[in-house]
């Protein structure tokens, strides 16, 4: 008997994010949680990532109460989040109280699996994290951003694997957010990594340059223990390979998945109809996009840009931005492009095209060089490190050390803030006060809403 092969589901959260840019709402999963529940996924990721602000600035939903009833319309399957480590599920960095007291809440409130990434591969930024899981016996599954750039080899990444697993994490994840982990690669990483670990290792691959079913088959092959899919109605594009094209081809393979698929039709037949709504908020890429290869630029962000574009009435510049992506990125030693490195990248490239390159560099962009979201992977264009030293010093320590926010501060600008919005006083609630850190300008809404 070969062995069993986890699924994790990730329609509610990444398939949501990559093709329906999060605008997916409780109102329309709850439905068919009870469905998604019977399944018997290893876990379903359902919150964190773009969830929390999405929910705040754009879907009028407590982000918390959306994690309660997530949780207590799927009891029977893990509940799994993506955390950005020390950003939680922001784009900064917090104090490590307020990391501790956001882990606590999310425990608490429904999640079981925190799968934690840093953007720089910095585990630096992911060990508080892990730690304060591992308080409330929840499952730390420590990440690699995997990405290709001549400072990244195989044995980069052998490297940090061995360390997340000194850092006592459960498990490991392989994110490929771009889609470009080729199945040869995939094979070759994995099949090493079974030797060197003995932590079980999932595999987080997107469809975006057409080789996720491969990739996936080949992982298998190496010896991986879980792969992450989405419901073929919410699949592939910027998304995941189908979960039912991938319990067929490990079925015909001999694999036991445990799921059996004809429950899956009437879920993907419910998100059939629901996509329908969204339509506004897909992005424009339709089957394959091989220019992923060349540019790395992840599924998530390029439908970003577009939107940006599109607003700027800049549709036309969408191609040069792309290739401006890959100049910042090199310049900055070669980052993962992931949140919140994408974000600070991609705005950098759009200002290099609209204006003059680095003619404005982003206080983000300037922090990113000079140390303060952790260490790069490779070398900084010496000019643009100079352009940067300008503005301030570079740290060579641990980000957060330098943080020393205080959440009990927060409760009182809160309270503060709910008396001059006239509305009831929110910050006895801790969740509240943790909204208000992540999302501070977004949150007036969802507080007069929660107040009436
Ligand atoms: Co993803």
């Amino acid at each position: 008997m070969n062995k069993k092969i986890g699924i994790t589901e990730v329609v509610l959260r990444d398939g949501n994010q990559s093709l329906l840019s999060t605008r997916l709402k409780l109102d329309d999963i709850l439905p068919i949680a009870s469905k998604l529940d019977d399944v018997g996924y290893t876990s379903i990721e359902s919150w964190g990532g773009a969830i929390f602000d999405s929910c705040v600035r754009y879907l009028d939903e407590d982000p918390w109460e959306r994690l309660r009833e997530l949780k207590k319309a799927m009891p029977k399957t893990n509940q799994q989040m993506l955390l950005r480590g020390q950003n939680l599920v922001g784009y900064k960095h917090y104090s490590d109280e307020i990391v501790s007291k956001f882990i606590e809440k999310s425990a608490i409130n429904g999640i079981d699996i925190f799968r934690i990434f840093d953007a720089l591969n910095d585990l630096r930024n992911i060990k508080h994290s892990v730690e304060e899981v591992k308080k409330y016996d929840k499952h730390a599954q420590g990440t690699i951003a995997y990405t290709i750039s001549p400072v990244h080899t195989l044995d980069t990444w052998i490297d940090l694997a061995k360390e997340i697993e000194d850092l006592q994490c459960d498990s490991l994840c392989i994110k490929d957010m771009s889609g470009i982990l080729s199945p040869e690669f995939a094979y070759e990483l994995i099949s090493k990594l079974k030797k060197e670990l003995s932590i079980p290792i999932h595999l987080h691959t997107h469809a975006t340059t057409g080789m996720s079913n491969l990739t996936n088959m080949k992982a298998i092959e190496a010896g991986v223990d879980n792969i992450d899919t989405s419901i073929s109605s919410m699949s592939m594009g910027y998304g995941h390979s189908a979960t039912e094209t991938m319990i067929y081809l490990l079925e015909e393979k001999k694999i036991n998945v445990d799921i059996n698929l004809k429950d899956l039709l009437k879920i993907s037949e419910y998100f059939k109809v629901v996509r329908e709504k969204y339509k506004e908020f897909e992005g424009s890429m339709k089957g394959v996009d091989l220019q992923m290869l060349v540019n790395q630029v992840p599924g998530g962000m390029l439908s970003n840009l577009e939107t940006q574009l599109k607003n700027l009435g800049k549709e036309d510049l969408l191609e040069e931005v792309v290739s401006e992506i890959y100049e910042v990125r090199k310049d900055v030693g070669f980052v993962p492009l992931v949140t919140p490195a994408s974000q600070i990248i991609g705005a950098q490239a759009l200002s290099n095209i609209v204006n003059k390159r680095y003619e404005t560099l982003s206080i983000e962009i300037i922090d990113l060089i000079l140390g303060y979201y952790g260490k790069l992977p490779g070398d900084i264009n010496t000019d643009l490190l100079e352009k940067a030293l300008e503005q301030k010093t570079n740290i060579k320590e641990r980000p957060a050390d330098f943080l020393t926010e205080k959440f009990e501060d927060y409760k009182v600008n809160l309270k503060q803030y709910c008396e001059k919005l006239k509305i009831d006083d929110l910050s006895s609630i801790e969740e509240n006060i943790l909204t208000f850190i992540l999302i501070p300008y977004g949150s007036e809404k969802i507080f007069k809403m929660m107040s009436s």
